[in-house]
């Protein structure tokens, strides 16, 4: 029997389908590339925006063609459209066999169990397939922070720490594995605490672990980022050199009615103290364009934000209305014809400023760590500290080694190179 996953959103999501997998894998099911291979399929959704329900939607619809001809294949709804949407799924696509929601993920096992072969249990196998680099770690799950334009308060519930033996476990499992690369996921990891262990303390105690090299973490909110965890990240080597710290928008007026709890010039004030405490830091941010009530001027003030602070990525969103947030229900709706010239104009100058960021890595040497291989193509695909792509040809598979690449040409979000 074989399945397939497809995962929209977010890392969270990543890490959620992995564990579906290792599930999955470990009752005997092989895992394929190709839905119109698998006899179960199953799509991790996310609601975060109206496009990614848009996406899951349509998928649904060509699994339902392939139903049509195939009754026995099975078909699963997961993650936060899932949770808050369940109801809908279930009325507009009826073959759908199971709906969990991202609340209920602990259930997987017990809700697919019903449609997986009979095995013995001494017949199950260990997850065997071949490790990954990297690792995504969930230490996190859920938001109290409320942003009014954010539906993941309410699909995935209050934020909860997982306890830090847990996570210390999965991070032992994961490096006796070979994984290279821990990479810690929270909605807003600077608020992380457990049993009075907070986040810089949760980074010591995975960093003193044998065998770990190399950490990231995300995603950080500015009004918890910490002096004491900017100190950790300038003198612990393990921690990458990347934080990821959406700032949402330049202006005062739309961060206050975004209830994002700090000012432009807080998150200005905190940018260059991470940028003087941490000089090879990359900070990348996120963007959302056209909230309710956005003027030209606060449009102004975002790009001149993107203009001063100088990001080395940015993620720019045009505003989706979520069902039942507070925005949701603000007047001055932005036309969908001024958000697509904003985002335009956003996105080119930010694409010049990223490109003109890594052109400083021109014919540098740089350590990457090296995380695919096309034999095909006889390229490889490798990240540096900083967090940004780098490819470069090789005649060997050197996936999950540290190796040099002499820069020579960047664009806005990768560089390429040739191994030294
Ligand atoms: N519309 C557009 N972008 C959104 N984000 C969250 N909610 C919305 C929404 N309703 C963006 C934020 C967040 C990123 C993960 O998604 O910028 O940081
Ligand atoms: Fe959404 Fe804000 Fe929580 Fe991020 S911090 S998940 S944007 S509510």
């Amino acid at each position: 029997m074989k399945f397939y996953i497809e995962t929209l959103g977010c890392q969270m999501n990543v890490n959620d389908s992995d564990k579906m997998a290792e599930f999955l894998v470990a009752n005997g099911l092989t895992r394929c590339d190709d839905y119109a291979d698998a006899d179960m399929v199953i799509v991790n959704t996310c609601s975060v925006r109206f496009s990614a329900e848009h996406k899951a939607y349509s998928l649904l619809g060509r699994w339902k063609e392939i139903k049509d001809n195939k009754p026995n294949l099975v078909i699963g709804v997961t993650g936060c459209m899932a949770q808050y949407a369940a109801k809908e799924i279930k009325t507009r696509c009826k073959y759908v066999d199971f709906v969990l929601g991202a609340k209920d993920f602990e259930k997987f096992s017990k809700t697919v169990k019903r449609f997986l072969p009979k095995t013995n249990s001494s017949s199950l196998h260990p997850f065997t397939h071949s490790p990954d680099v990297f690792k995504y770690i969930t230490i996190m799950r859920g938001c109290s922070n409320f942003c009014s334009y954010c539906i993941v308060p309410y699909v995935r519930g209050p934020e909860q720490s997982i306890d830090y033996n847990i996570i210390l476990d999965e991070v032992k499992k994961a490096v006796n594995d070979g994984i290279k690369e821990i990479i810690l996921l929270g909605q807003n990891v600077n608020s992380y605490s457990y049993n009075g262990v907070n986040f810089t303390g949760l980074l010591q105690k995975i960093s003193a672990l044998d065998n770990v090299t190399r950490i990231r973490f995300m995603t950080n909110h500015p009004k918890d980022l910490s002096d004491e965890l900017i100190e950790e990240i300038a003198v612990n080597k393990k921690i990458c050199r990347h934080i990821h710290l959406p700032l949402q928008s330049g202006s005062n007026d739309i961060l206050k009615a975004m209830n994002r709890k700090y000012t432009y010039e807080q998150y200005e004030t905190l940018y260059n103290k991470i940028k003087n405490k941490i000089p090879d830091i990359n900070i990348t941010s996120d963007i959302i364009i056209g909230f309710p009530g956005e003027t030209d001027k606060d449009f102004e003030a975002t790009f001149n934000a993107s203009r001063k602070l100088q990001f080395g990525g940015l993620f720019i969103f045009k505003y989706s209305v979520r069902p039942n947030t507070p925005a949701a229900k603000m007047g001055n709706k932005v036309p969908l014809e001024i958000i697509k010239k904003r985002h335009t104009l956003l996105l080119e100058d930010s694409n010049i400023i990223s490109k003109k960021i890594n052109e400083k890595y021109i014919d540098n040497t740089i350590e990457v760590l090296v995380e695919r291989y096309n034999a095909e193509t006889k390229t490889a695909e490798a990240r540096n500290s900083q967090n940004i792509k780098v490819f470069f040809d090789s005649d060997k598979d050197l996936t999950g080694q540290v190796v040099n690449v002499k820069i020579t040409k960047v664009l806005p979000n990768s560089m390429s190179g040739k191994l030294q």
